[in-house]
Parts: C-alpha cells; sequence; structure tokens
C-alpha cells in the first residue's frame, strides 16, 4: 500500500474519499474550516442541527456536498480537544479507515488534524492501517478492502514512516494468528521468520528437532511428541548495539494448534486453537518491528513452536519430562501445553544473560474468566519492571492489569514424583498457578508474564479492528523498547 503526506487544502483534493475530524463541542481544525467554507457553512449546519457532534469515534457519511471534488466525506468525532491522546488517535482513524474499507476504493485522504504532534500523527496513521484489514484472507468476496493508495494531511512525514512500519508488523502478527493451522505450523512458522529476517534485518537461528534434544529441551519435546509436525524453537537477533547481554529478552509461546492432546478439548474449545501460537506470533511481529525501525537496542526473541496432539505417541498423563533447566516436571493434564513449551523457550533466552525478560502467552482460560476478552494478565516477579509494561501499555491504549503472585500460590505446584507437576491443585486462580510455574524458569531473571488468551483473538469485530488476531501488544512492546527497554 503506498501512503503519502498532502498539503493541499480540502477543495483541491481529489480522492475517493476522504475523512475529516471535529473534536466535541463543535471545535473545528483548520482542515475541517476548510470544508466548512468550501461548503457555504455545511459543517457549522450538520452541527447545528445535531446530526454530528465530535463525540470520540462517532462517524457520519457525508455524499457529494457542495463545491467539494470528493463525493464520499467521512466525518470523524475527535472527542474532547483537551483529553486527546496517541490512543484516541489510533481509536478514530481505525474506526473511520475500517468505514471506508466496505467497499474497494482507490485513494484515501485522511484530513484529521493537520497540527497533531509527531506522536499523534504516528498513532493514526498506525490505527488507519491497522482498522483496514481484516481476517477474511481465504474469501472470494472480501469483507474489508484496503485503500491502493493513503494520504495524510500532515507534515510529519516521517511519523507516516514509523506509523506504517508499526501497522505492518502488527498485521504481520494478526495474519499468523488467523492463518490456519494446516499453512501456520512449527516449520512454515520457521519459514516465515526467516524470511522477515532477511527482509527486515535481525538475525534469527532456526533449532530442528536435532538441536532441541542436543539441547536437553525436553519439557517442550514432551508437548511436541503427539504431532507428525516436528518441532523448532526460533532463536532471534535485533543488534541495534553492542552491549554483550540483551537489553531485553522476549519470549513466545507458539503452539500451533492445541487440541488439548490425550486431555482433550471438546470441541467448543478447540475451534480457535489456531490462535494458540499468538505469544510466538507477537514476538515476531516486534522483532520485525524494532528491526525495522533500527531500534539501538540489543533485543532478543526466543519462540518455541510445537502442536499439541493427539496420537500413539503423544505424552501422557503421569508422565515425567526433564526440562532444560534441570528440573523435572510431572504432567498431570496435557492441555496445560503451554507452560511446558515456554519452561524450556525461557531457559534457552536465560544463556544470553538479559537484563530484563518478557513472556507472552495465550495460556489460560481462567485468565479470560478473570480479566474478560480485552484486558492482559500480568505477573511478575518483579514490581518496577510490571509498572513500566502496565505504564507504557496504557500509553498505548492497550489494556494490562496485574495479578498477585503470593509465594502460597507455588504450593500447589507441588508433585511426588518430580520436582514439579503442571498444573494447580483446583480450578480456582488457574491464570496465577500458570505464572507461578513459569517463575521456576526464569531464575533471577527480572520478568513479567503476559497472559494474552483474551484479547489474542477476537469472536466478535469491534469498530475499529476485524474479528481474529488482534496483534495485541506488538504496539506496546514496540513502545517499551523506543523508550529504553
Ligand atoms: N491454549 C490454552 C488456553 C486458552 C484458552 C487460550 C482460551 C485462548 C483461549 C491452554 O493451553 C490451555 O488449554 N490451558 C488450560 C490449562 C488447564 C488445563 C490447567 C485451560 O485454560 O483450561
Ligand atoms: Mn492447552
Ligand atoms: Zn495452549
Amino acid at each position: 500500500m503506498q501512503i503519502q503526506a498532502i498539503q493541499q487544502g480540502i477543495s483541491e483534493l481529489e480522492v475517493d474519499a476522504a475523512v475529516v475530524g471535529i473534536y466535541e463541542g463543535g471545535v473545528l481544525p483548520e482542515i475541517a474550516q476548510q470544508l466548512d467554507q468550501a461548503t457555504g457553512g455545511g459543517l457549522q449546519a450538520l452541527l447545528e442541527a445535531k446530526e454530528i457532534d465530535g463525540k470520540l469515534g462517532d462517524t457520519t457519511v457525508w455524499l457529494s456536498p457542495n463545491s467539494v471534488r470528493t463525493t464520499h466525506l467521512l466525518i470523524v468525532g475527535l472527542g474532547p480537544q483537551e483529553e486527546f491522546s496517541p490512543p484516541s488517535a489510533f481509536r478514530v482513524a481505525s474506526i473511520a479507515a475500517k468505514k471506508l474499507a466496505a467497499k474497494p476504493r482507490g485513494r484515501v485522504a485522511f484530513c484529521l488534524d493537520g497540527s497533531w504532534s509527531e506522536t499523534i500523527v504516528e498513532s493514526a496513521v498506525c490505527g488507519s492501517l491497522v482498522g483496514c484489514v481484516g481476517q477474511d484472507l481465504y474469501r472470494r468476496e472480501k469483507n474489508l478492502h484496503p485503500p491502493e493508495e493513503v494520504l495524510w494531511y500532515t507534515e510529519e512525514t516521517d511519523a507516516l514512516e514509523r506509523g506504517q512500519v508499526i501497522a505492518d508488523s502488527v498485521n504481520l502478527t494478526r495474519r499468523l494468528v488467523n492463518e490456519p493451522a494446516d499453512v501456520i505450523y512449527p516449520q512454515t512458522f520457521a519459514e516465515t521468520a526467516t524470511q522477515e529476517a532477511a527482509e527486515s534485518g535481525f538475525e534469527i537461528e532456526v533449532w530442528d528437532e536435532d538441536r532441541l534434544r542436543d539441547e536437553k529441551c525436553g519439557s517442550l519435546l514432551g508437548v511436541a511428541r503427539g504431532s507428525d509436525r516436528p518441532a523448532r524453537l526460533l532463536v532471534m537477533r535485533h543488534r541495534g548495539n553492542d552491549s554483550k547481554h540483551p537489553e531485553l529478552a522476549l519470549v513466545g509461546k507458539g503452539v500451533t494448534f492445541d487440541s488439548g492432546g490425550l486431555s482433550l478439548k471438546p470441541s467448543e474449545g478447540m475451534k480457535a486453537m489456531k490462535c494458540d501460537m499468538a505469544g510466538a506470533a507477537t514476538v515476531l511481529g516486534t522483532m520485525r518491528g524494532i528491526a525495522r525501525l533500527k531500534m539501538p537496542y540489543h533485543v532478543l526473541g526466543v519462540v518455541g513452536l510445537v502442536e499439541n496432539m493427539v496420537s500413539g505417541n503423544c505424552y501422557k498423563l503421569g508422565d515425567v519430562l526433564h526440562a532444560r533447566n534441570g528440573k523435572t516436571i510431572e504432567v498431570l493434564n496435557t492441555d496445560a501445553e503451554g507452560r511446558l513449551v515456554l519452561a524450556d523457550a525461557l531457559d534457552v533466552a536465560r544463556d544470553d544473560k538479559p537484563q530484563k525478560m518478557i513472556n507472552l502467552a495465550t495460556l489460560t482460560g481462567a485468565c479470560v474468566v478473570a480479566l474478560g476478552t480485552d484486558v492482559v494478565g500480568l505477573m511478575t516477579n518483579d514490581q518496577a519492571w510490571c509498572d513500566r509494561i502496565a505504564e507504557t501499555a496504557a500509553s498505548c491504549g492497550e489494556r494490562a492489569w496485574q495479578l498477585p503472585m503470593f509465594p502460597e500460590f507455588s504450593e500447589q505446584l507441588r508433585s511426588k514424583i518430580a520436582d514439579i507437576k503442571n498444573i494447580g491443585a483446583g480450578r480456582w486462580a488457574g491464570a496465577i498457578t500458570a505464572g507461578k510455574f513459569l517463575e521456576e524458569f526464569v531464575g533471577d531473571t527480572t520478568w513479567t508474564h503476559m497472559d494474552i488468551a483474551g484479547p489474542a483473538f477476537q469472536d466478535k469485530e469491534k469498530p475499529e479492528m476485524d474479528s481474529g488476531g488482534s496483534g495485541v501488544m506488538v504496539r506496546t512492546l514496540m513502545e517499551l523498547v523506543r523508550s529504553g527497554c
């Protein structure tokens, strides 16, 4: 898609559709004033008639207004001017872009507010390019049609480019999550990542089964055993400086399909389980973005890729797995597989002695019960690190909330035969016992676990985004790295 900055006035614009913004209370940005003048006070008349009021995200279509060449105008509310922020910019631009994408269009112009700061423009551009992309990968008749060309009324050309890089990274994550499990499995995920690494300029190492055995990744390999698709582990590296140890390590759960294994899921719980590699896709999307923006930090990305299946050779209840860090794990539920994959992936990341670590995983249904489908669960061994992540997420308009990690929860993981077992004592606090399990594999590294089971894959579409993969946390992680890791 072509994206370009423009400076010409509203009446000279030759586009198929244009978006014009107004603040709540009838405050008109300069470009909206131009539109009002060109139309002989048409915009003010709509305000007086209360047809439009500028509430955040409200949209009104205005067809063929007087003296303007654009036949399709979309008026979008920007909310109160004094409260306007990067998250509201993302929201209004994505809502408008999704509306316009209902039909194929050649050139679309966003004429929101020419006086916006770089950060706001970047966020808005990002929203406009995320909102118009849908999950309709295999529909002959698409639901959403990204425009061929997007024009932005702004002088912030660098912000325009950055916004596009961030959006493309979010959309990469979304696409990988949306692809069926027969298209994206450990090998094809690894191939996609290898290609992205070559195009975006980050390093990648692909560990195959032999390497995983040599590295004693018995926990990850235990899960992988039941599948005909061989496991992979990716070690990705963006070297934006020459520091020996990474400032940050990102670790992702990449279960390309989660049937539950012998603890088989019912159909209802299984039907969206192609999304169970969203953590890995988030790490890949972020690595791509920070490499493209040449961020001056050393960031490591590790993802464990397996398929959790049922077969004559699959791992069983009561099996004891030998994790890479030396701990033994009693498997009492084969559907608690994500933590087994992460156990070894976290240990691989620790080889490099990263200063800080974050892992991302669609880890537990319990986290969705606790926080719903729009909020990421945070669990940590370092309050300051978690606070910084939570603040960054808030600044991007992504919802995240912390759950407690009291030491008592670990008692539930005691096993009679092994060092730990892979499930808690009952069904209560399932998100936290999973977090406590992961904590066993991070040692003394500063760490936060993000359970993205709720937001990573949406059943229902939103005004600002199609249903399916959401790319949640790619923007937050990129912002976290940019602001110093
Ligand atoms: N992949 C699932 C968690 C999940 C649930 C992700 C809903 C996205 C939406 C995970 O592997 C799982 O099955 N967890 C079990 C853990 C339990 C067996 C302790 C769960 O949540 O039921
Ligand atoms: Mn599972
Ligand atoms: Zn899973």
